[in-house]
């Protein structure tokens, strides 16, 4: 690390901000010496703000059912190898009851873009959520839906919407995306949802096909000025049957250092140390919390379900039961110190409207 990367990391932990090009210097530049800089730095300002707590989120993967064709995604549509299956309003009801029992406090329904979903479904699975856990967050991951439908669905009771703008970069999402998708209506779908008062979540791929780090760098800026509640980042994992088959994942080295920029650039965003991040590397969600992420999202989902919803190869805890993922989150939360917290864990100083 030179003095010039010390600096850019000083400036970043001391003001919250870096250029555009200078996030694009840093990423270019950086080495071992830098990540663990950063990390520690990244780790002072989690613990700052949460402690040692990190807060656990049930994810209910409720669709796999997309009429979407990303070219990344294991569901997209144009896959004729994958199972499709979705759950009922009942079934979704009986994954949190399970998820309650256990300590979660937050549910996240996610899934493909499956227009069974119709506002009239999901928003009373989300107001039969709350009045049967009136203390527990609902969290939507279902894509891009009109206004209307978002408002709808935060009358209904839902809190936190999670859609990954998957990079600010617009020619780098054609190049992600089929043409009928648009990086306009992505960028509507987030500003609505900000608007209408959910905690918001973004959130981008480290390593996906055709990026740069210039196009990481426009991610940080965009992350910068949006000031989302939450932040989604993992690693690209490639799909066996998808069209980017060959391309190489993204890496468990700069996945991490990415984790402890967006950690110092906001420090109260909550940060997931994702699935994707564990199935890279066994200890991968240890790192990232490490590194600075300060949320885990373990599977809630029926186990005779898990293996359909295959976002990627080799995607993790597909056999195991809900309490088997929260038991050995918590233990190996604990064994880096932190605790697993039974609380719902919303974005600090954010007010319902
Ligand atoms: N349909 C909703 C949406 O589009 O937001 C939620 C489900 S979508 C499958 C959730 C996220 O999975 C996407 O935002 C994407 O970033 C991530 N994802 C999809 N394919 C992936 C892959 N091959 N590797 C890593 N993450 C992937
Ligand atoms: Fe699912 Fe470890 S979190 S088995």
């Amino acid at each position: 690390m030179t003095g010039r990367e010390k600096e850019l990391v000083a400036r970043l932990e001391r003001e919250r901000s870096l250029s555009q090009e200078e996030y694009a210097e840093l990423i270019t530049n950086r080495d071992e010496e830098a990540a663990q800089l950063l990390a520690e730095a990244a780790a002072n300002a989690r613990r700052a703000v949460f402690g040692d707590a990190i807060y656990t989120r049930g994810l209910i993967e409720i669709s796999s059912i997309c009429k979407n064709d990303c070219l990344y995604c294991g569901i997209r549509c144009s896959n004729g190898q994958a199972e499709r299956y979705r759950l009922t309003p009942e079934k979704i009801l009986d994954c949190a009851a399970e998820g309650y029992a256990l300590g979660f406090r937050t549910f996240v329904l996610q899934g493909g873009e499956d227009p069974y979903y119709t506002d009239k479904v999901l928003c009373g699975i989300v107001s039969e959520l709350k009045t049967r856990h009136p203390d527990c967050a609902v969290t939507l991951s279902m894509g891009e839906r009109s206004r209307e439908s978002y408002r709808a669905l935060y009358g209904a009771g839902a809190d936190r919407y999670l859609l990954r703008h998957e990079t600010a970069d617009k020619a780098h999402y054609a190049r992600l995306h089929p043409p009928e998708m648009s990086f306009e209506n992505r960028m509507r779908c987030l500003h609505d949802l900000r608007d209408i008062g959910y905690q918001v979540g973004c959130g981008f791929m480290v390593g996906s096909p055709f990026q740069t780090p210039e196009a990481l760098a426009k991610d940080l800026k965009f992350i910068e000025g949006f000031r989302p509640a939450m932040c989604g980042s993992g690693p690209f994992i490639p799909h066996s049957s998808t069209p980017f088959r060959d391309e190489p994942a993204g890496t468990l080295e700069l996945t991490l250092f990415l984790l402890s920029v967006l950690r110092l650039m906001l420090p109260e965003v909550l940060l997931p140390a994702t699935t994707a991040l564990g199935t890279i590397h066994p200890k991968g969600r240890e790192m990232g919390i490490l590194a600075g992420a300060n949320v885990v999202m373990p599977n809630l989902s029926p186990a005779d379900v898990r293996r359909k919803y295959e976002l990627y190869d080799n995607i993790i805890c597909t056999g195991e039961e809900s309490a088997q993922c929260r038991d050995c989150l918590e233990r190996r939360m604990e064994a880096i110190g932190c605790y697993l917290a039974v609380d719902r864990g919303d974005a600090p100083h954010w007010k319902r409207k």
